[in-house]
Order: C-alpha cells, then sequence, then structure tokens
C-alpha cells in the first residue's frame, strides 16, 4: 500500500519507516522537520521515501497529502499522550486533525483510508467488563477522547477503516533503523477490545481495589517493543481486508 505515515521523526515513526518499506509499502512521510527525519534515518532509507513537510494538526494539509501521493492507508504516530490525569499535550488536536482530513479524503476519493492510530494499554477493556483499564490505573487518558471520537462516528460511515494500537510500554530493541528490519523479539500476539492473554486473579473481588490490583500485577506484562508494535501494523496493512477493522487492540510478547 501507500501509506501516509504522520509523525515519522517519533520513536515508533523511525521505526514504522523501516517496517513498511520491508513489508514492501511505498512510505509518504509527513514531519514538521525533514531535516530532522533526514539525520534520523540511514540517507539509503530516506533516499526510498517521500516527505512532506506540514503540521498534523492542520487537516486540510494532510487530506492535501493523503489525495496529491493517492495514499490508500494513513498511519499516525504523532502526538504524545499526557502521562497525568490532569496532563494536557497537542495529541488530542493532532487526532481529530487526522481523523477528519482522512474522512475528507476518503469522501473524496469514494474509498475509506486503511488508517492506524496509536492509543495506549489503558483504553483497552478490564476482561469480562466495559470498563477501560484505565478507570483503575488513571494514566495517559487523553487517549479515552480520541477512541470515543472513533466510536461515535456513525456505524455506516464509509470513509475511514480504522484500528487503534493499544500498547503497553514500548523500549526499543536497537537505536539502529535497518531496512529489512531484523525483529530480535518475534511477533506479537494481539486480541481485538481486552489485552491478550490476561491473568485473572480472585483479588479482583476485593471491594475498591481489586481490579486496580490486578491490572497493576498484569500490566507488565504488556511491554512489547518499538520494533515489534511498527512490524504488526506493517504486516496488517498487507491484507485488504483487516482482522482490526474498528476495534482497538492490545498486544503481548509471547516470548516474554
Ligand atoms: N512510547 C511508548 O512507550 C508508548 C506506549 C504506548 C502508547 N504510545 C503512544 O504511541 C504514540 C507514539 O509514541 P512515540 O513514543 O513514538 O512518541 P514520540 O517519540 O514523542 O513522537 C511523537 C511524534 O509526534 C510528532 N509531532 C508532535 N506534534 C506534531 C505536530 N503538531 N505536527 C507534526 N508532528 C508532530 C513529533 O514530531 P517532532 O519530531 O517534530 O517533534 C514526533 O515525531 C503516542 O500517541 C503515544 O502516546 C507510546
Amino acid at each position: 500500500m501507500k501509506v501516509l505515515l504522520v509523525g515519522a521523526t517519533g520513536n515508533l515513526g523511525i521505526r514504522l519507516v523501516a517496517a513498511l518499506l520491508t513489508h514492501d509499502h511505498s512510505v509518504v512521510a509527513f514531519v514538521r522537520s525533514p531535516n530532522k527525519l533526514e539525520s534520523l534515518l540511514p540517507i539509503s532509507v530516506y533516499r526510498q521515501i517521500t516527505v512532506v513537510q506540514g503540521d498534523a494538526k492542520d487537516a486540510a494539509s494532510i487530506k492535501k497529502a493523503i489525495l496529491d501521493a493517492d495514499c490508500d492507508a494513513v498511519v499516525n504516530t504523532a502526538g504524545l499522550a499526557a502521562l497525568p490525569p490532569w496532563g494536557k499535550s497537542d495529541l488530542p488536536a493532532i487526532f481529530r486533525a487526522v481523523l477528519n482530513a482522512v474522512q475528507d479524503a476518503g469522501s473524496e476519493r469514494k474509498r475509506p483510508l486503511r488508517t492506524w492510530f496509536l492509543g495506549g494499554l489503558g483504553v483497552l477493556c478490564f476482561p469480562g467488563s466495559e470498563s477501560m483499564l484505565s478507570n483503575y490505573i488513571p494514566i495517559y487518558r487523553e487517549h479515552r477522547q480520541n477512541i470515543h471520537l472513533l466510536k461515535s462516528l456513525p456505524p455506516n460511515t464509509n470513509t475511514v477503516d480504522w484500528s487503534m494500537l493499544c500498547p503497553g510500554t514500548m523500549p526499543p530493541e536497537s537505536s539502529e533503523v535497518t531496512v529489512p528490519t531484523k525483529l530480535l523479539h518475534g511477533k506479537l500476539i494481539a486480541n481485538a477490545t481486552t489485552p491478550p492473554l490476561w491473568q485473572d486473579s480472585w483479588m479482583k473481588h476485593i471491594p475498591l481495589i481489586g481490579k486496580l490490583v490486578v491490572c497493576a500485577m498484569n500490566a507488565p506484562r504488556y511491554e512489547t517493543t518499538l520494533e515489534q508494535n511498527a512490524d504488526l501494523i506493517a504486516t496488517d496493512l498487507e491484507s485488504h481486508e483487516s482482522p482490526w477493522s474498528g476495534r482497538t487492540v492490545g498486544v503481548i510478547d509471547p516470548s516474554k
């Protein structure tokens, strides 16, 4: 596919450039600073991509980039959620702009764009309930308004075919970006709506704090690497019908 990658200079963004090229996608990188992107990538990798300069809060520029390059898919890694519950970042404004751009471009080209957004572990549901994990551990809660926005789209909307990847912490495997990529930790297991391979416990029945304790016990198990998550998205974009359409997606590293 031809993929518009918004936020290509970020931790996940640079690994996505490499993963997308490895999976034979064409990459159009949408960044604030092409110079910064050039400094982060080996020259042989930088030469394989198209770079568009722009601000991810500007829906009109993103839409233009999609239509000018005739992209089929968008991945948004721009913006970083604030950690404390009272924190504010640009992520919600970026998210809205990318979603508006994707919808407008989708209706103009009369085909929805396959779009991956980034969320966090906290927007997945506690298994067996409809309550988000961030109700129990209140961090990175800005992702919640983003998923509410996606879920409030009219059900028959035919302008965006979205998925939201919801990883836990993502350390890097390596600071080196190579094409083809070398996955040191292997492929992830993914699951829609709830975290995969959740370890249940009787402790969830303890009044008031039970589910918080179970979330805190499970959370470290969901550490995956930036490279593994980039590979998951790049692999998914190889198929025209994704099992993750319209879903939040949790991931775990089965090798741990
Ligand atoms: N890293 C983790 O452990 C982790 C875990 C779970 C979820 N997530 C989520 O995953 C996403 C990506 O994380 P990350 O670690 O890759 O973040 P990051 O390294 O901070 O990258 C953020 C990217 O957003 C870009 N950006 C910010 N504002 C922009 C704007 N107005 N216009 C264009 N680009 C803009 C930055 O560009 P500049 O280079 O120009 O500043 C940078 O490329 C975030 O939503 C984060 O909340 C991350």
